[in-house]
Formats: structure tokens, sequence, C-alpha cells
């Protein structure tokens, strides 16, 4: 695909009016797109310190998001939904995604990428659907303080990145560690990205070397690592080819 594909966003704020910071203001909302479009086409300003080896591999994914400007009816919206909640907060059971159990019913998500934004338990920054599941669960949770980069976003969560790495899973990206606990056994399926043992966290200091990968060792500071949001900054060709075969598959919905 060598055409940028735009995709429409809903932005479904879920708040509890005895907390009004959860009710994440427009510019706050705002400054995530941003950073998506950023992101996702290698136009973000720290891509800048990707180590010199890795250079080669930094990818334009070619990817942009948009805030809907039509609703599922073809009226005109702003493409944010602001739903009152009396839940104290949610978690990975998906109950933030239906009115019913105190949150919000997707757009329909074979057209648009449905974004959450709500209080999470127990430490959670956000969560994704991969592609392939119920389309009434399909889309990302995002905590509102690790939500875009002003009002209530919070450090070190605060540069809008939980939403860049929750949709690179939306769009099949799997952890760059493969999730094996240090096994070293599996990977994330992506040639380019070194097999790495488990999750970095905080802001590491390169190399770090795990797995028998040196000399360069783990590629934390990749999106689909757990570092804090100022410490990642990119996506490889070989993760962007990933996502290229999801948009040719599951979700070839948004090609148009
Ligand atoms: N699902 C992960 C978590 O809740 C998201 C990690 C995102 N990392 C980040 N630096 N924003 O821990
Ligand atoms: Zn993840
Ligand atoms: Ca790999």
């Amino acid at each position: 695909r060598n055409e940028v594909l735009t995709i429409p966003v809903v932005v479904h704020v879920v708040h509890n009016p005895a907390h009004p910071e959860q009710n994440v203001g427009d510019a706050q909302v705002h400054s995530q797109i941003d950073v998506l479009n950023r992101d996702f086409r290698a136009a973000n300003a720290d891509v800048s310190q990707v180590p010199e080896v890795w250079r080669p591999l930094v990818a334009d994914a070619r990817i942009e998001f948009a805030l809907a400007t039509r609703d599922p009816l073809g009226n005109p919206t702003e493409g944010i939904t602001r739903i009152e909640t009396d839940r104290d907060g949610f978690d990975t059971s998906d109950t933030v995604k239906a009115a019913e159990t105190g949150g919000a019913d997707p757009w329909p998500s074979d057209q648009f990428l449905n974004l959450w934004v709500c209080q999470l338990q127990g430490g959670l920054l956000g969560y994704a659907q991969f592609p392939g599941g119920p389309p009434q669960t399909d889309g990302v949770v995002i905590l509102h303080t690790a939500f875009g980069t002003t009002g209530c976003a919070a450090s070190p969560f605060d540069g809008g990145r939980t939403a860049t790495h929750e949709i690179g899973h939306w769009l099949d990206l799997l952890h760059i560690w493969g999730d094996d606990d240090g096994a070293c056994s599996n990977d994330d399926r992506v040639g380019d990205t070194p097999n790495q043992a488990s999750s970095n966290t905080g802001k590491p200091a390169f190399p770090h070397v795990t797995c028998d990968n040196g000399p360069n060792g783990d590629m934390f500071m990749n999106y689909m690592d757990y570092v804090d949001d100022e410490a990642m900054f990119m996506f490889t060709r070989g993760q962007s080819e990933r996502m290229d075969a999801c948009l040719e598959g599951a979700r070839a919905s948004f090609v148009v």
C-alpha cells in the first residue's frame, strides 16, 4: 500500500460525574489524535533518538487517524461521545463497551475505530481487542490519565503512547518480547525486531542484551514494549508490514 490510509475514530468518554477529571476535554482528545498521526507516520520528534543501528528499520506505517465527521446515521459529529456512568472504574471485562453495563455502545466497528476513555482499575493503562474478535467489543480502552498529552494526562504516561501501543495490537501487533516470560522461545512474529526475553519498563539504557540478542540487544524503544511514554518512539518495517496484512485481511473494511 503506497497511499496513506485514514481510519475514522470515535472517542467515547465514559465518566463518573463524581470525578470531573474523567470527563476529558476536547483538547485532550485532539492531543491524542495528534500523537497517533505523528507516531504512525514516523513524524514524531523523538524518532531521532532511535539508535543508529536501527534507523534503517524505522517505518512510516502510512496510517492516519481522524475523528469521525459523520455518525453512524450520517449526521455531522465531532467524533466524541460523552457518557455519564455510575461505575467507579472498569477492567478488561469489557463492561465499558456497553451502555447496559454502565459504558457506551460502540459505533459499527468495521467502519470506526472505537476508543473508550475511562477510569481503569488495577494500574491498567489500556487494553485492545485483536482483529477477528466480536464486533460489539472491538476497539481500544484507555485510562483517562494515560490519554493524550494535556488535561489530566499524567507522567510518565502523558505522551499519548498508550493509544499508540494499543492500536498496534488492534492492528495485530504482538508484544515485542513475545509474551513468553523470559523463555526466549516465542517472539512477536516480526522478522526485524530482535527476539527479547521480557518486557522492559521505565527508561532503559541501550544496549540491554537478552536472549543472545547482542550486541544491540532489546529494541526497548519500540512502541510494543512496556517502557515509559518518553522512552518509546518507533515501529519497524516488519511491524508495518504486519499491520498492512491486517488491513488486507481482518480489517480490510477500513481500506476504501
Ligand atoms: N496494556 C499496557 C499496560 O496497561 C499498555 C502499556 C503502554 N505503555 C506505555 N508506555 N504507555 O500496561
Ligand atoms: Zn500490550
Ligand atoms: Ca521479532
